[in-house]
């Protein structure tokens, strides 16, 4: 059935514009003043003092991921559904293979697992080790399975991450094959002795976790990154940006022409390592990587995301129980790494960011949809409210005051790092592929698709 949505106020990357919109067959049909409708077979909905933007894009979320204490908190269902309560409409997760599959095999795998979504959703590819092959499997994935994105770690390097030959390595096949690198900046050595030491003068606790991965070891890591892709002639993306001292490599390089992205969260732009001060229960949350850090680095984030520095914003959601946390009761390094935040991107960066006159609503746009959609190879289908494009559109209530909680929130996780956050606007009406799958508390549930990419 059409859908017809009047009397809004559309918000682009690139305007804004006083208009109605029609629906048809799950694309954006028209947009027009006054559209006349004569058909009964309509659904309507007046958005009249309200905005509206396209749906919004996580481009870093970890659902159902396998880690030594379980599974993360939330499945690509409940995350998903989440996500859409908060106005994202697309997920970008991760394919992370077991060493001995090949990435096609994960991928196939990783899909099964995500067809449960209710947004539509599409994956960065992770090689978790260097071998032979992989630059065809690379190509592989590029030109048949039509994913172009992989994602290094240069920490974690007793489990899935890599070291700096073999990133170069990834680097020139993935730039070979037309594809982009994503990296995990930190540089897992160092980590690897400082936690070391930590645990031999049995610092144990949660607030030793951003002792044990400074700044620093973040910075020489987004360094090193710009130089391999440099010489490979590979664009970059990085993930997670949480120093000030990351954001001068970022911003050098990317003066220099070179294609570098970077993505900051919400947590590294509002939450700092006084969280980790306190009993264990109330801090093991706030255990992430990168960890927290100061408000200086908060401060310098906001200015990247206001110049453009920072063209994303992710939230890595990776939520995990209290009860997985408290694994790392007796010994911070236990404690399963990530927290939560898919549901309050949008809402966060429109209270935090819009209200307070950081960014403007079309600098909103770009941030929560557009640029990530121009630099995954998503646009035009995502990120933008223009005929021809997916009607993922989001009807945004600018006056609904809520606060953030474990008991409201939509995650199965029983902790909420923003919990307490005040926060104003959120969606009244979400609606996917052309589908009202939210309005006023009620849901109406389509399964998500599987989203190819195109090339950049
Ligand atoms: O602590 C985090 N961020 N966990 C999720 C995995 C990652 O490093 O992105
Ligand atoms: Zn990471
Ligand atoms: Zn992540």
């Amino acid at each position: 059935m059409d859908l017809l949505i009047i009397n809004g106020t559309l918000i682009n990357s690139y305007g804004t514009l006083h208009a109605d919109i029609l629906c048809r067959d799950g694309k954006i049909f028209q947009i027009g003043k006054n559209l006349a409708y004569e058909n009964d077979q309509i659904q309507k909905i007046d958005a009249s003092g309200c905005l509206i933007f396209p749906g919004g894009i996580d481009p870093h979320v970890h659902m159902h991921l396998k880690t030594n204490s379980g599974y993360s908190a939330d499945d690509f269902y409940s995350g998903s559904r989440a996500a859409l309560k908060g106005g994202t409409t697309t997920l970008v997760d991760f394919v992370t293979p077991e060493k001995d599959q090949t990435l096609i095999q994960a991928t196939e795998l990783r899909i099964k697992e995500a067809e449960n979504s209710l947004c539509d959703y599409s994956f960065h590819v992770s090689p978790v080790e260097w071998r032979t092959c992989l630059p065809n499997e690379i190509a592989k994935m590029v030109n048949e399975t039509r994913l172009r994105t992989f994602k290094v770690y240069m920490a974690y390097k007793d489990t899935i991450g890599l070291d700096d030959a073999e990133i170069l390595l990834v680097m020139r096949a993935v730039a070979k094959a037309g594809g982009m690198v994503l990296l995990h900046c930190e540089t897992g050595d160092d980590i690897e002795s400082k936690r070391k030491q930590l645990i031999a003068e049995k610092k144990l606790s949660p607030r030793y976790h951003p002792v044990s991965r400074p700044a620093n070891m973040e910075a020489t890591a987004v360094k090193r990154a710009i130089d391999l892709a440099a010489e490979a002639g590979c664009p970059i993306y990085i993930v997670h940006v949480s120093t000030k001292m990351s954001l001068e490599y970022i911003q050098k390089a990317q003066s220099n022409g070179q294609q570098v992205f970077a993505e900051t969260c919400p947590q590294y732009l509002l939450l700092d390592d006084a969280s980790y001060e306190g009993e264990f229960d109330q801090v093991c949350g706030y255990v992430m990587s990168p960890p927290l850090r100061k408000k200086e680095d908060n401060e310098a984030l906001w200015e990247a995301v206001r110049t453009g520095i920072i063209q994303t914003i992710g939230t890595d959601h990776c939520p995990f129980k209290l009860e997985q946390k408290r694994l790392g009761r007796h010994n911070f390094t236990l404690i399963p790494n990530g927290a939560g935040g898919v549901e309050h991107r949008m809402t966060l960066l429109y209270s935090y960011g819009v209200l307070t006159g950081k960014i403007s609503v079309n600098q909103f746009v770009s941030l929560t949809s557009y640029n990530a959609a121009k630099i995954l190879g998503l646009y035009p289908q995502k990120g933008l409210i223009a005929a021809g494009s997916d009607a993922d559109l989001i009807v945004w209530n600018t006056e609904k005051n809520q606060v953030i909680s474990v008991g409201n929130h939509h995650s199965q996780s029983d902790i909420n790092i923003y919990d307490g956050f005040k926060t104003k606007g959120s969606p009244d009406v979400v609606v996917k592929n052309g589908q009202i799958v939210y309005v006023s508390g009620a849901w109406s549930e389509f399964p998500g698709r599987f989203l190819e990419t195109n090339p950049f």
